[in-house]
């Protein structure tokens, strides 16, 4: 037996303990500390209101021809499947780059619910998506803690870039389950904090683990994720 182990041997149990409990935090802390920080990382502020931009800047930066191959809009909507009839709450609608194609999606008997805290930006969609002979859109000027969607309405709740815009997330997620029908289902789509190409810093976006567990803490069931957006997670979850 070596000299080492006879001297730990000769010591008392609490003085065996605490050398080997401080080398093995010695060794552990900078792993232990690499892992918390990749698992915890989350959204630590809040990004620059939208709504506080002009309009004529929100519908330059919402509908810049550069989305089409970053965002994929055909794509994903192709992917979320609806069909004719299908009713879409599109929260945090904006000027309506996802509504148009979503509410073509589930027509002609089909609507989407356009829904947003500022009406500024609804006008300019509905206004848009009368000239494009697009009908079945219907906006709902929303509260920044609820959507006030209509009860048990809805069978799929759309979101994309506007999670990291609510401040909070799970209450909000709770107020709008009731407009969704049981088996509903809700896409979320936002920036991943090392994405390549994105308009806030990585400090405002929602993790994917996070938005994950803030779905499952208000109760929905994660579903699956789409991978094919770059820059993007795209997340499926549902009403139980
Ligand atoms: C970055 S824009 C995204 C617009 C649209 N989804 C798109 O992909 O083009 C975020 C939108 O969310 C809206 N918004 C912010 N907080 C909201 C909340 N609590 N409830 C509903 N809409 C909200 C803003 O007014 C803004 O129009």
């Amino acid at each position: 037996m070596s000299w080492a182990w006879n001297r730990v041997s000769a010591m008392k149990p609490s003085m065996k303990c605490k050398p080997l409990a401080a080398n093995f935090v010695k060794a552990a802390l900078p792993i232990l500390v690499c892992l918390t920080t990749a698992c915890a990382h989350h959204q630590e502020r809040m990004p620059p209101r939208t709504q506080d931009r002009t309009l004529d800047y929100r519908i330059q930066s919402q509908e810049r021809p550069e989305r089409a191959s970053l965002q994929k809009p055909d794509e994903v909507v192709q992917t979320l499947a609806l069909k004719n009839g299908e009713v879409v709450a599109d929260i945090g609608a904006g000027t309506g780059y996802f509504s148009r194609p979503l509410a073509k999606a589930v027509a002609p008997d089909g609507k989407v619910y356009a829904v947003d805290v500022a009406a500024d930006v609804l006008g300019y969609l509905k206004e848009r998506a009368d000239k494009e002979g697009i009908s079945n859109i219907v906006t709902i000027v929303s509260r920044e803690e609820d959507p006030l969607l209509p009860k048990n309405a809805v069978d799929l709740v759309f979101f994309c870039d506007t999670t990291h815009h609510i401040v909070n997330r799970v209450p909000f997620y709770r107020a709008m389950a009731p407009g969704l029908k049981q088996g509903g289902r809700v896409a979320i789509i936002d920036y991943k904090p090392d994405a390549q190409h994105h308009p806030h810093p990585s400090e405002e976006h929602v993790p994917r683990s996070q938005a994950i567990s803030e779905m499952e803490d208000a109760g929905f069931k994660y579903v699956k994720d789409f991978d094919f957006l770059r820059d993007q997670y795209f997340l499926i979850f549902e009403k139980p």
